[in-house]
């Protein structure tokens, strides 16, 4: 059987960084469900559709080919705001946490981070973690990110798409986000990424 680690958490807690660390140490495959979520809204922006039809949505997630997600061409501000709102879709969840389980279930194990994978997407996962940060340690991180790319950002208006965001994935009716009851919490404002690695690092191997 797969092992599975689980990490949920809001957008620049640090759960790719760790989520990818994890993966590297353990020779496990990666998937990044936030990718699944905006290749959907991706494939509706491009053909020109609207966000608001189920229907349309629903097939966009059942034909989306998991191979060929690349953050690259998806990190655009306007994907991610598509993607929370197509995430709110239970049909569109439905059909893309069933791709999900599916690669959850790859040899020798795999790492899935979103934020519903240890409540909903595999809630068997022997290691789930909660990797979250202030919302002005997140605005602070993205900021920072977007400066040291040679980009121009106005920190007030990343601060405030962080907290909307947030809301929007915390108060959805369909699988918002929050912590699995069995998750290990990491609170990437004041700890390090390393300090919150070796924190999973030290439980993975308890339950290998
Ligand atoms: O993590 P990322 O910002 O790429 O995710 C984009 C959006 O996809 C999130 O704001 C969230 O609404 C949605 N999402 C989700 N469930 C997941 C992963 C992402 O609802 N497991």
């Amino acid at each position: 059987m797969s092992f599975v680690v689980a990490i949920d958490g809001p957008a620049a807690a640090g759960k790719g960084t760790l989520a990818r660390r994890i993966a590297e140490t353990y020779g496990f495959h990666h998937l990044d469900t936030g990718l699944t979520y905006r290749a959907t809204a991706k494939a509706l922006l491009d053909a020109g559709l609207s966000l608001d039809d189920e229907a349309v949505a629903e097939r966009m997630a059942l034909d989306l080919d998991l191979s060929g997600l690349d953050r690259a061409v998806l990190s655009r501000h306007e994907i991610g705001e598509a993607a929370s709102k197509v995430a709110v879709m239970t049909p569109v969840r439905r059909a893309l946490v069933t791709a999900q389980r599916r690669f959850s279930g790859k040899l020798p194990g795999t790492v899935l981070d979103g934020r519903d994978i240890g409540t909903v997407v595999c809630p068997d996962a022997p290691v789930k973690l909660y990797v979250t940060a202030s919302p002005e340690v997140r605005a602070r991180r993205r900021f920072d990110e977007i400066i040291a790319n040679g980009g121009t950002a106005d920190f007030e208006a990343i601060f405030a798409d962080v907290k909307t965001r947030d809301e929007r994935d915390m108060g959805r009716a369909d699988s918002p986000l929050k912590p699995a009851q069995d998750a290990l919490l990491l609170d990437t404002s004041e700890m390090s990424i390393e300090a919150a690695f070796l924190a999973a690092k030290s439980i993975i191997d308890e339950r290998l």
